[in-house]
């Protein structure tokens, strides 16, 4: 069949690959060891529940307007002021089918042919996936692990070209955990606000840093609003992934584009989600430091054990919810790269992972730690008994 070349530009998400290839053992009855889903495994908080099933009592269930509900979209610039210091009104936010559409709609609104993207690797690999959609070139930054994966001003100076149309940035990272300092943020803003490079800000992951460090959003630099978006998602802060709310925050004129797409497309995310959403900003968040408080024990557990493990090296997360092994010095010997090695421990030991191929960095694996500290000792002890096995078989 003759598709669009713009589809064709584009493959199906490998973590969904992973996942779905796991689901198939699952339905077979196999204990897994499961590393693979970027969700949280905790329940959306029931105070949100409550207020989505009020929301449907109430009978609001029918189209809401397409950038999102009135109350919503103030509560987000309200809340994100409130987190962040930012300054965003209504007009400057709409309300998206979770945070990967917003980055869609935004992309969608600003690239084209021609354009370059600088995207720090280890990427989350849906990045250059939209950026090939649009027509628009990805152009990879490698950051160093010795740095922890950190993404420098100096790194993105050197790979602005006059063809660069924006930086993605993603802190706390998905796959790595790396965290941008803050002062280290604002220089890398600086460099793109000097070539007038767009500066689109991931900030899925904001609530989940470790340690003295604190939520951070680059919207809290004064000035910053014209060369800045914020993408931003209920579905990791608040374990709403099911529920398919996210936003973006940008100058007016791109938000209204975003708007004019999704009042083409998907019209209003789903109304009783954005009422569970108005909840979870306006109501307590105890939920969520209960949430970092256990990813930050089972972030220390795993990393304590993967360290532990004969020829694995493996950085300290600054934040989110992955560990991001280096497993190179198992590889070879059949075992060609980590999707191979995704593949074999699959199969051999019931224990999934995401090849780190996926996202720009050979040589590593992903593992979510948004699982119980049970399932997390008996996955490193397969993975142990896996690399034992592999090298007295070298
Ligand atoms: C870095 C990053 N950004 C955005 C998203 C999008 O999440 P959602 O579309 O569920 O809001 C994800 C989800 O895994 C992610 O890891």
């Amino acid at each position: 069949m003759q598709l669009a070349a713009r589809v064709n530009r584009i493959s199906i998400s490998p973590t969904a690959a992973v996942l779905a290839a796991a689901e198939k053992l699952r339905a077979q009855g196999v204990d897994l060891a499961d590393f693979g889903p970027g969700e949280p495994d905790f329940p959306t908080p029931e105070h949100i529940q409550r207020a989505a099933i009020r929301a449907m009592q109430e009978g609001r269930t029918k189209y809401t307007p397409t950038g999102g509900i009135g109350p919503l979209r103030d509560a987000i610039c309200k809340w994100h002021a409130a987190q962040f210091g930012s300054s965003y009104t209504v007009p400057e936010c709409v309300v998206t089918v979770g945070g990967k559409h917003a980055l869609f709609n935004a992309f969608c609104s600003l690239l084209e042919k021609g354009d370059e993207v600088l995207i720090p690797a280890p990427y989350w690999v849906t990045y250059p996936d939209i950026v090939l959609f649009t027509g628009a070139t990805p152009v990879t930054v490698m950051t160093d692990p010795s740095d922890g994966f950190r993404l420098r001003a100096d790194m993105v100076a050197r790979a602005i070209t006059p063809r660069t149309k924006m930086l993605i940035v993603n802190s706390p990272s998905n796959p790595s955990g790396a965290v941008i300092p803050d002062d280290e943020f604002e220089k890398i803003y600086e460099v793109c606000r000097a070539k007038n490079v767009w500066v689109l800000t991931d900030e899925c992951y904001s609530h989940f840093v470790y340690g003295k460090g604190k939520p951070y959003s680059l919207a809290s630099v004064p000035g910053s609003k014209p060369n800045i978006i914020v993408a931003g998602s209920l579905s990791k802060t608040f374990a709403m992934t099911g529920w398919r709310i996210g936003y973006a925050l940008a100058p007016e004129p791109l938000i209204s584009a975003m708007v004019k797409l999704q009042s083409q497309s998907t019209s209003n995310p789903t109304s009783i989600a954005q009422y569970a959403a108005l909840e979870a900003l306006t109501g307590p968040m105890d939920s969520v430091a209960a949430m970092l408080a256990e990813y930050a024990r089972r972030g220390d557990r795993i990393v304590s054990g993967l360290r532990a493990i004969p020829g694995v090296t493996c950085v300290e997360p600054g934040g989110a919810f992955y560990a991001f092994p280096s497993v190179a010095a198992h590889l070879g010997n059949g075992v060609a790269d980590t999707t191979a090695l995704a593949k074999v421990l699959l199969e051999k030991q019931h224990l999934v992972c995401v090849p780190g191929d996926a996202f720009g960095t050979p040589g590593y694996i992903r593992l979510s730690y948004a699982t119980s500290i049970d399932r997390i000792e008996e996955g490193l002890r397969r993975l142990e008994k896996f690399f034992a096995m592999a090298e007295a078989a070298r």
